[in-house]
């Protein structure tokens, strides 16, 4: 196959992620150029609403709303996939790889659910699916895990995968904000999905960790095989806690495989920081992601995690790895479509092996033997009690009992909780946050 000597792309989806694509590659088209050797050509877009009022202004004959017909044009080269959702957007996505087109994405949620079903369209046809904008924003942790890491085994990756989250519990424990206020903010400001419970209920971090644990360990985990938990029941209560506990609180996405009984566990939650942990101190939009590797040893990798910019570089990176493939040909990259073969068999953490120690905050009638009731339905889990913080609640009579455990299991702490909401002395829904005593 001769290499195009002009390369059209098309942009499926011109909200706050292909404006920003199409404004910040025509700003640096001609360097690109240069440096790639090809010449790239913006050919068309696609949108729902015509008559919309867009920051971004391009000719009107340029836009369609229909991106089916974009990514079936044969004359387009790179089909940028950036409508959202699953079902016209796998729509658009296959029918570029069945012609054998490069789908450039940064859909978490289509990759970790239909993530199969596109490589292997990829594969059968000959076209490429490129995803770096797909997982934190401006940092390209797709390319770490796939090249600049590749001599590793990974033993833990964690980190702070949603902008959202991270700017409202920012915002919530700096300026004691309001979450509905601050959540009203990041919409504004284009760092929610356009339906914001995928963020703030913690599957958008489940879909991102779906797509960074198929590349480190080669498996695809759907989020009904994780722990997935959001940020909807913390209250600023909690960031006092944690505080005078020594804790920051941050949503994390946690990978963990043990080589040596070979399980792999994905779990996403709010999770209770050490202070001194570079993690913990990642504020606002930012992301932050610690990789442990058997070779490297630790690395960390920050940066914003959403919003327009950030995650246009990223869809520009890939969209510059897809013209130098066209250009060279396989043989120049590590694609991600050959990750499969890091699975190895291994199997997914039952969940009395995955371990922790937690953080539980409970709203109690404040009267005698409480204390003692609480404990004995944690002694009959195994649950060992590590601190007790005791302070008055909002309610008359009511008090707030925080406590930390030993290390304990999924199974005993889901028990123990179960045991718990049936007392008459617990007055509300339990809080129950992970303490993850990593110390980078
Ligand atoms: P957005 O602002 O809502 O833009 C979506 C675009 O797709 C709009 O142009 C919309 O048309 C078009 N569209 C939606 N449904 C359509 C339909 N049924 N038919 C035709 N066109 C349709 O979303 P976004 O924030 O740019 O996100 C796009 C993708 O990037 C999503 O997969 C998201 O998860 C991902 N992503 C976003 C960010 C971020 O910070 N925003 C970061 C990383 C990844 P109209 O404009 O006419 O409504
Ligand atoms: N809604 C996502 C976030 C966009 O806030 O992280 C970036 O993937």
């Amino acid at each position: 196959m001769s290499s195009p000597q002009i390369l059209n792309i098309g942009i499926c989806g011109f909200g706050t992620v292909g404006q920003g694509v199409w404004k910040h590659l025509s700003a640096h088209l001609g360097d690109l150029e240069s440096r790639l050797g090809v010449k790239l050509h913006l050919a068309r877009a696609s949108v729902r609403d015509l008559t919309k009022k867009r920051d971004v202004k391009i000719p009107a004959r340029l836009l369609t709303t229909d991106p089916l017909a974009i990514a079936k044009d044969p004359s387009i080269h790179i089909v940028c996939e950036l409508i959202g959702g699953t079902t016209l957007a796998r729509q658009v996505t296959l029918a570029a790889l069945r012609r054998g087109a490069i789908v450039v994405s940064a859909n978490k949620a289509l990759i970790c659910e239909h993530g199969p079903e596109i490589i292997a369209a990829a594969q059968q046809h000959g076209g490429h699916f490129f995803f770096e904008a797909s997982v934190a924003g401006g940092i390209p942790i797709i390319k770490v895990l796939r090249e600049g890491l590749v001599a590793n085994r990974f033993t833990r990756i964690y980190g702070i995968l949603n902008g959202t989250c991270n700017y409202i519990l920012t915002q919530m424990e700096d300026r004691n904000a309001s979450y509905a206020e601050v959540l009203a903010d990041a919409k504004r400001l284009g760092y929610a999905e356009a339906d914001e419970s995928l963020d703030v209920d913690g599957w958008d971090t489940a879909h991102k960790a779906s797509v960074l644990a198929w590349l480190a360990h080669g498996v695809w985990v759907k989020t009904d095989q994780m722990i997935v938990e959001g940020i909807a029941g913390i209250t600023p209560a909690d960031f006092k806690h944690a505080a005078t506990l020594g804790y920051g609180v941050k949503l994390l996405a946690v990978i963990s495989r043990d080589f040596v009984s070979n399980e792999l566990s994905v779990r996403v939650h709010p999770t209770l920081l050490p202070e001194s942990n570079v993690v913990a101190n990642v504020s606002g939009v930012f992301n932050a992601v610690s990789v442990t590797g058997d070779v490297v040893g630790t690395t960390f990798y920050s940066g914003r995690g959403a919003g327009q910019d950030a995650t246009a570089s990223a869809v520009i990176s890939d969209i510059a790895d897809a013209a130098a493939l066209l250009k060279h040909g396989k043989g120049s990259h590590l694609l991600g479509e050959d990750q499969g073969i890091r699975g190895g068999g291994c199997r997914l953490t039952p969940p009395e092996r995955i371990r922790s120690r937690y953080y539980l905050r409970l709203t109690v009638q404040d009267e005698p033997g409480v204390l003692a009731r609480i404990a004995t339905v944690m002694a009959k889990q195994k649950v060992s009690i590590a601190s007790v913080l005791q302070t008055p609640a909002e309610q008359a009579g009511a008090a707030a009992l925080v406590l930390t455990t030993h290390e304990s299991n999924e199974r005993a702490i889901g028990t123990t909780l179960q045991q718990l909401r049936a007392l008459a002395v617990v007055l509300a829904e339990p809080v129950l946050l992970r303490i993850g005593d990593f110390e980078q």
